[in-house]
């Protein structure tokens, strides 16, 4: 099957899906609490084998994961931003744990149909990550965020996206990122898991401060890092189409493929504002002071060069 006929069955599949789509409760697997469709498909995650020339891309939610799906596509594509348009992010870059109602197709039904090399995403902490990406040497790129942007923009996915639990009030939803109580798990351990690996593993750490910063630099990094050499015109026209407007207006990458039922982007966005310190506007001075104690008691001897600001 073709990318774009895989698109027009991936989005039926979800429209006939609506119904048995809900909020789904979290259960935790090795402690880490995942949406219940993913935990009950477990043992076929943790199995899953890689080629050797797959590369991953892990973040924690919200972190910049689709705009480096975008960007490492139209790496592979020699910034051919037609080819880029085949098909929605969700099936040109498939979710490796994703588990959904049927028929909407699994990350790994997904991943079966196409010929490596794939860009699967992950939001797996480091220790979930299935082995087989470690003993076949795949790359993977690792995207951090910072954590007060990081919930910031989680807090309003978790109001868009029906299939994730409820956010509940801003002021609840702080302690809730503190203690890891969201899909995923906290944020602190899932940066810290893939930093203390990063060399072992050959992955790379980049930060999304670093690319609203300075994106071609950073497009060239990743580039280097998938041993690609394009020329400064691709890369230049990478950086345009991939810039946040962009990418907003394109229905292959801003998740519009998904049913106002499951992503309701009336509620917020999924490319919602793209920047570096919005959550100045969110968290109070008491908020960011009792965050930040806590941020520092969590983040001990890390050692991880986070900026909330640029
Ligand atoms: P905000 O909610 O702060 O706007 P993910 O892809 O991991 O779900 O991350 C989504 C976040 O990345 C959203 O953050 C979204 O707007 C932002 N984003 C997506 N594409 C972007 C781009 N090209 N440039 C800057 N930010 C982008």
């Amino acid at each position: 099957m073709s990318q774009k006929e895989e698109e027009l069955t991936y989005e039926v599949a979800i429209e006939k899906a609506t119904a048995s789509l809900t909020r789904f409760p979290l259960i935790p697997v090795r402690g880490i609490p995942l949406m219940s469709y993913i935990a009950q498909n477990w043992d076929s995650i943790w199995a899953f084998r890689p080629d050797p020339s797959d590369l991953l891309i892990a973040t924690y939610p919200k972190a910049g994961t689709t705009w480096t799906q975008e960007i490492v596509d139209l790496l592979f594509h020699n910034g051919d931003t037609e080819a880029c348009k085949r098909a929605p992010t969700p099936v040109r870059s498939p979710f490796l744990e994703i588990f959904s109602p049927p028929p909407i197709p699994s990350g790994l039904e997904l991943l079966e149909k196409m010929d490596p090399p794939r860009i699967i995403k992950t939001h797996l902490p480091f220790q979930l990550v299935p082995p087989g990406f470690w003993e076949n040497k795949c790359k993977a790129i690792y995207v951090a965020r910072n954590a007060k942007d990081n919930m910031v923009s989680y807090f309003h996915f978790d109001g868009m996206n029906k299939t994730q639990p409820e956010p509940g009030p801003w002021e609840g939803y702080i302690h809730k990122f503190m203690r890891g109580e969201l899909s995923w798990g906290s944020w602190y351990d899932h940066v810290k898991g893939y930093w203390v690996e990063r060399e072992r593993r050959n992955i790379l750490y980049i930060f999304y401060e670093d690319m609203k910063e300075n994106p071609r630099r950073e497009v060239e990094r990743i580039m280097r890092y998938l041993d690609l050499s394009l020329s400064d015109e691709v890369v230049s026209r990478i950086v345009e189409f991939t810039s946040f407007k962009n990418m907003k207006e394109n229905p292959m990458a801003n998740y519009s493929c998904i049913p106002k039922s499951v992503f309701d982007q009336s509620v917020s966005p999924f490319m919602r504002k793209g920047e570096v310190g919005d959550w100045t506007n969110h968290f109070t001075a008491e908020q960011s002071k009792m965050f930040d104690d806590d941020y520092e008691k969590q983040m001990k001897g890390a050692n991880i060069p986070f900026r909330t600001q640029i």
